[in-house]
């Protein structure tokens, strides 16, 4: 039967059995299935800001590669890493200065447990502390946080800032220059290969 995961919508030609309003349930034993079509969605019917701005869909999409990157090579949480891609600055009204962003996007996501995804109890708790203190330029011992903040801050080249390495680990370190590189819009090509 698969671990029970949430609810998606209903794709055409699909009648509801069981589900829940115009939603059904999916199962899946794979941790990386979970409605990401639809998460997005939702995600950007809410979003204020220029989708594709600062922090926008390309700011997200850099961090996913990043965080995926690192969480694997330190035996991290990958559907955590990627739902804080797509989740830490969905809540931002502000472009330059919006301190709370990180508490609306983690009760923000909070909110969307069992629409999407159904994480445990440990793995929800990890995804909203990480995108609640994801500006607060803290470090973290927890593997799975601490590779979501490295992610967003190898990006802080597209603002003309190049990551310090005293506030990511090894792993997000040694990603400095290629980071630095992408963020600045010099290592497409790169950027493309290692993500195909
Ligand atoms: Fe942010
Ligand atoms: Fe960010």
């Amino acid at each position: 039967m698969g671990k029970f995961l949430g609810y998606r919508a209903l794709r055409p030609g699909e009648t509801i059995f069981g589900g829940k309003g115009s939603l059904i349930p999916f199962r899946t034993n794979d941790p990386m299935v979970y409605d990401r079509v639809g998460l997005l969605a939702e995600i950007r019917r809410g979003f204020t800001l220029d989708w594709a701005g600062h922090h926008g869909a390309n700011h997200w999409g850099r961090v996913r590669h990043h965080a995926l990157s690192i969480a694997k090579s330190r035996g991290a949480n990958l559907l955590v890493v990627e739902l804080f891609a797509f989740l830490h600055d969905s809540q931002r009204r502000d472009e330059w200065r919006d301190p709370k962003h990180g508490d609306r996007g983690a009760e923000y996501a909070r909110s969307l447990q069992g629409r999407f995804y159904e994480l445990s109890t440990k793995a929800l708790s990890q995804l909203t502390q990480a995108i609640r203190h994801h500006s607060g330029g803290e470090i973290s011992t927890d593997a799975t946080i601490q590779s979501c903040w490295d992610a967003d801050r190898l990006d802080l080249g597209r603002v003309g800032i190049k990551p310090a390495a005293e506030y990511l680990s090894s792993e997000g370190a040694s990603r400095i220059d290629f980071a630095y590189c992408w963020s600045k819009r010099k290592c497409y090509r790169e950027a493309h290969s290692l993500s195909h």
